[in-house]
């Protein structure tokens, strides 16, 4: 397994994997979130075998606050026919090495609150804790549901 910076070569196997992973997401809204992603180096690709496995796309916080030297996961998907391989694991990993060379202390994410979301309790387990919920959510939201937002220190 490989994790490595995403280049724009990556367009099409990006959009592939998020509209399998988030069908309700916009697919020309995604096109321009990837073109401004690769713009300011925020996303990591796994390739397992030469194949584009997954990625992450992140924000990051150095100056601004409240979020000063933070980060925050938007995205974390994996193709299917490679989850359980400990592919996720190491490109949250990727991020918090990121973080840990730029001295960035805080690590948050957020994710669906519905009671089916397996990324809760995986993310638990990766370390994280629920800081938040939002029940109410953005009318313009492609979701139905609210979001939990969760943090990790990074030491
Ligand atoms: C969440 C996700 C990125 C994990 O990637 P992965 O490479 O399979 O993760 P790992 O191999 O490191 O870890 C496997 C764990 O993920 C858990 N998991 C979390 N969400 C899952 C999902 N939607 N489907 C299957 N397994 C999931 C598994 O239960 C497994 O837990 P276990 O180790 O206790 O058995 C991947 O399942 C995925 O792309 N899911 C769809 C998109 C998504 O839900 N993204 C995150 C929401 S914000």
């Amino acid at each position: 397994m490989k994790i490595r910076k995403a280049t724009k070569k990556d367009e099409k196997e990006f959009l592939k994997v998020q509209k399998k992973a988030f069908p309700n997401l916009n697919s020309k809204k995604q096109a321009l979130y990837f073109e401004e992603k690769i713009k300011k180096k925020e996303i990591f690709v796994a390739e397992q075998k030469g194949e584009y496995a997954g990625h992450n796309c992140f924000g990051k916080y150095l100056l601004a606050p409240p979020f000063s030297r933070g980060v925050f996961l938007e995205e974390l998907a994996v193709k299917k026919k490679f989850r359980g391989e400990g592919i996720g694991t190491n490109l949250i990993n990727a991020l918090i090495k990121f973080c840990k060379k730029n001295k960035i202390n805080m690590f948050y994410l957020s994710t669906g609150d519905f009671k089916a979301n397996k990324a809760i309790k995986y993310y638990k387990k990766l370390g994280f804790k629920i800081v938040g919920k939002m029940k109410d959510i953005n009318p313009k939201s492609e979701y139905s549901y609210g979001e939990i937002f969760m943090a990790k220190v990074i030491k």
